[in-house]
């Protein structure tokens, strides 16, 4: 009896504590939303008395405001600053009204889920204005034309549950952060209609985004680089990346599985459509008219809506195969990634018509010079199926990768010029009467008597290691087998020191000391230059009788034995 009188008394007085505490937070959301009343303009329908929880839109929980939806009332007006007094909202909706002035921040609303301020007109967002949202899932801001310019913000990294992102018509500027790593909830990324510029950002490959709409970009500006990345969004199901400056192929998008809605339209991408775009069983709908993409036309499935039109470089008008040539100069463009000058002038199905960088004779590719254009990737082995060419060029660019060997075969060939390039490997024998260029590639292996230039200007004279690099060249890299090289004769000749100094020890101090001081000398000359390692050498083979088994570290009885 009297322990329950106890236990009555403490729970009033804990439940009055809490009351209290409610009702501090509820006096503080009372402020707030009173300030917010005033503010708009009309007053929300609703919105009377004092008793806030009850207004039409507002739901309290019993620590405070919960829930603000007042969308789509033709409200004016400026947002209070101290929103974020709100610290119980999960939920805001302010959507289709005429909102202006500066968003006030939303900083900190640990529980916030749900943002709509879509169709307002908003003139700015707070630096930090996103910071620690940690619940939200939905933030849709789209059609905010009148914002200052601004930046995707960073912060929202911490939201790691957000979901649906949507900040269309927003007047933003500057790049995609790389950072969809972080947003590992992330579904929709709608970013249209903005200045946005830049690469697609590497992370793409590991978010799990569905739908990617950064369509309509301003004129003259918007998101440039290839969109290879797509190839690793396996998610992917629509993707609106019309009017931009995306170059480069459309990669194989065959692990999207669930891609429907594929719109490329205007933009410069460039290259051959896969084929196995054309069989991808999910796409319904796909657009690209206005690029440069070449080869045959795609013929895409019946249940396939498709637009083509308006400027490609396609090799014929109906669908069809190439002709070969054309199959062949495509197959070399690919290696070098498609590039968009080559895509803008290879249109139609006869490069002898009018195609910049190829000569014909009598229907016969006989040059081309792609000389000083820029170009990079690889040399690609197709060039040896133009069996009539006599000269190439492809001097003065950045292309990596090795000179195929293929090349040798072609019998027209009378002039190769890759010098200036970034080109490795091996160097293909041509006969002596081509004209065979290939200075100015760092990398490129030797070529003995190939005719082209073998002075390679680096501090390790190129003749010193006689033997041992040429031969164990395949896919060791040149310092690597420098380097190892280098541990080898040191580690000899130290040990050839210690044999010759005790060898020598029991024999002829006066001597052999001499001599092993000019060996020492000679051994930090050959650490330095390498062609003193011949005459060291010789000199080492005097010293040691032919370098006699009998001298070798850990045989015979070294040491107690003189020369032989
Ligand atoms: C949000 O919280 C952090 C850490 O508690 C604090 O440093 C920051 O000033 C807060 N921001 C705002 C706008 O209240
Ligand atoms: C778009 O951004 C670029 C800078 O990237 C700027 O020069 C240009 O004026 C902007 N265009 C518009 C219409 O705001
Ligand atoms: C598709 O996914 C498989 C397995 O991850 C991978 O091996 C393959 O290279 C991918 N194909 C393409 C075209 O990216
Ligand atoms: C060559 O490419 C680089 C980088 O891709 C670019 O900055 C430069 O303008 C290009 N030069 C020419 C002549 O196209
Ligand atoms: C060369 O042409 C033949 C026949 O047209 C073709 O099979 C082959 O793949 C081509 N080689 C290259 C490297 O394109
Ligand atoms: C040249 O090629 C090597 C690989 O062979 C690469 O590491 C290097 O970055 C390239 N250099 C330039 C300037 O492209």
């Amino acid at each position: 009896m009297f322990s329950i009188k106890i236990l009555h008394s403490v729970s009033k007085i804990l439940l009055s504590f809490t009351l209290l505490c409610t009702c501090i937070a509820i006096a503080d959301d009372a402020a707030f939303m009173s300030k917010l009343a005033k503010a708009l303009s009309p007053t929300p329908s609703g919105w009377s008395g004092t008793s806030f929880c009850e207004w039409k839109g507002v739901r309290c929980t019993t620590n405070g405001v919960s829930s603000i939806n007042i969308a789509s009332q033709s409200l004016t007006g400026t947002l209070p600053p101290d929103l974020n007094s709100l610290s119980q909202l999960t939920s805001l909706s302010l959507q289709g009204n005429a909102l202006s002035g500066a968003l006030p921040s939303l900083a900190n609303l640990s529980m916030l889920e749900t943002v709509f301020l879509e169709g307002n007109i908003f003139s700015s967002i707070p630096d930090g204005c996103f910071q620690g949202l940690l619940s939200l899932q939905s933030l849709s801001m789209a059609d905010n034309f009148n914002l200052a310019p601004w930046r995707i913000p960073a912060e929202l990294t911490q939201s790691t549950n957000l979901v649906i992102l949507d900040l269309g018509n927003t007047n933003l500027i500057g790049t995609l952060p790389d950072v969809f790593d972080s947003l590992v909830s992330l579904r929709e990324l709608r970013l249209s209609y903005n200045n946005l510029t830049g690469g697609l950002p590497k992370t793409f490959a590991v978010s799990g985004i569905q739908n990617l709409w950064l369509n309509n970009q301003k004129d003259g500006f918007g998101f440039s680089g290839t969109i290879e990345v797509l190839a690793s969004m396996t998610r992917l199901s629509r993707v609106w990346l019309f009017k931009n400056l995306f170059t480069g192929p459309i990669p194989d998008l065959s692990n999207c599985t669930a891609l429907f809605d594929l719109q490329l339209s205007d933009n410069q991408l460039t290259g051959v459509v896969p084929p196995s775009l054309m069989s991808l069983s999910s796409l319904l709908k796909v657009s690209l008219d206005n690029n440069v993409l070449q080869g045959p036309v795609p013929s895409f499935g019946k249940g396939v809506k498709v637009t083509l039109d308006g400027v490609n470089s396609f090799c014929r008008k109906d669908s069809g195969p190439c002709d070969s040539r054309v199959t062949t100069l495509l197959d070399i463009a690919k290696d070098f990634g498609y590039p968009l000058q080559l895509a803008r002038s290879w249109s139609g199905n006869d490069p002898c018509g009018d195609w910049s960088f190829v000569v014909c004779a009598t229907g016969k590719i006989v040059t081309m010079n792609l000389a000083k254009q820029n170009l990079t990737g690889t040399i690609s082995p197709a060039f040896a199926n133009l069996t009539d060419l006599k000269n190439l060029y492809l001097n003065d660019n950045h292309l990596g990768g090795s000179i195929p060997g293929d090349l040798v075969n072609l019998a027209q060939l009378r002039i190769l010029d890759v010098s200036n390039n970034n080109l490795s490997g091996d160097v293909p024998k041509f006969p002596t009467k081509v004209k065979f260029n290939n200075a100015g590639n760092l990398l490129l292996g030797h070529s003995r008597g190939g005719g082209g230039s073998d002075t390679t200007p680096s501090s390790g004279s190129s003749d010193a290691p006689t033997e041992s690099p040429n031969t164990a060249s395949g896919g060791f890299s040149l310092s690597s087998a420098w380097i190892a090289g280098i541990v080898v004769i040191g580690v000899f000749f130290v040990s050839m020191v210690v044999v010759v100094f005790c060898t020598c020890h029991t024999i002829n101090w006066h001597w052999t000391l001499e001599k092993v001081k000019n060996l020492e000398n000679e051994k930090k000359v050959v650490l330095i230059e390498g062609q003193s390692v011949i005459m060291s050498i010789q000199f080492l083979c005097q010293v040691t009788n032919n370098f006699s088994e009998k001298n070798i570290l850990g045989r015979g009885g070294f040491g107690q034995r003189g020369f032989g």
